[in-house]
């Protein structure tokens, strides 16, 4: 993992509604996602568009095309359900899941179906071979993080959190609560420095997020993250999945995410790596 450097200072500009083809999601609508295992991705790439079979093609590391397809197959998916449109290969290929390739907001996802804007919002993450896809309106700005909930070193915490955030991990009674703790702080950091489109360009110090519902407890809880540089909140929201953590951040309230009805259990879903079975035949 890269040590996060400090260096651009985060906005909170508001991005313009897209408009484009299928139904608009409706605004005030809630914040839905989806997950899917790598394990579900097609063999049959007919449900990528040809520039994403193009970009995949280019991919020098098996691990890094195999999170770029399940990136593109869960945006797809919780899309095309945000959309009402079908979910089924020749749908899926219309639906470009591309990535801003200049300026400040380097990486960050935005989708067009048949070529036009689509008129929607999205964030995407994978973690050990589960992607998730979190859809909203447009206009606003989301971010979503998926992490394992796994050790974390003295050094980690000490380098990536804030003294307030680090002083509650190394408080937590439990080995599992710290372990939480560390993990969770992490993904509300990096699911608030993708709503400010920066990503790990921007210190992870330089945001600081506040729990405001207790830990320990099942479901939806409220989060918020203060910009340090602006002084800005983004609300958010969090979530344990049994081995995973799930967090969301917006640059305005929302209503807890609500999954889209098919939605797998991420909360039974095993950590997989199905890149490290074969790393002589992946290329
Ligand atoms: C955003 C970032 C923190 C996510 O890293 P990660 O934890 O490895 O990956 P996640 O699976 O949680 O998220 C990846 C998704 O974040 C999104 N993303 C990338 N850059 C983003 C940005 N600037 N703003 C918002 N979202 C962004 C993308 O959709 C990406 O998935 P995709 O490439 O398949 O479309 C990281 O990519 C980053 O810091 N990017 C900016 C710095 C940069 O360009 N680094 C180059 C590589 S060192």
């Amino acid at each position: 993992m890269p040590r996060a450097r400090r260096r651009d200072r985060g906005s909170r500009q508001t991005s313009r509604g897209a408009r484009g083809p299928g139904a608009a999601v409706s605004r005030g609508a809630p914040l839905r996602w989806l997950c899917a295992s790598e394990l579900a991705l097609p063999a049959d790439p007919a449900w990528l568009t040809p520039r994403e079979r193009e970009w995949a093609a280019r991919f020098r590391f098996a691990k890094r095309r195999d999170d770029y397809l399940l990136g593109r197959y869960v945006a797809k998916r919780a899309v095309v359900r945000a959309l009402a449109l079908p979910d089924d290969p020749a749908a899926l290929a219309r639906v470009d899941v591309r990535n801003k390739r200049d300026g400040a907001e380097r990486g960050a996802p935005e989708v067009f179906v048949a070529d036009r804007p689509a008129p929607l919002e999205i964030s995407i993450t994978d973690r050990a071979g589960w992607g998730v896809c979190v859809v909203r309106d447009p206009g606003a700005r989301i971010g979503c993080d998926l992490e394992l909930v796994e050790p974390r070193s003295a050094a980690f915490v000490e380098d990536y959190l804030t003294a307030a955030e680090a002083s509650r991990v190394r408080a937590a009674a439990a080995e599992e609560t710290r372990q939480l703790l560390a993990n969770l702080f992490w993904c509300a950091k990096e699911s608030a420095l993708k709503v400010l489109r920066t990503g790990l360009r921007r210190d992870t110090r330089s945001v600081e997020v506040e729990l405001l519902d207790a830990v320990g407890v099942e479901g939806w809880r409220r989060l918020s993250v203060r910009d340090q540089e602006t002084g800005g909140e983004l609300p958010g929201w969090w979530r344990r999945f049994g081995r995973f953590v799930l967090s969301v951040a917006c640059d305005d309230p929302t209503a807890a995410p609500v999954c889209f009805a098919d939605t797998p259990d991420l909360g039974a879903a095993e950590p997989s790596h199905a890149w490290m079975a074969s790393p002589l035949t992946g290329s």
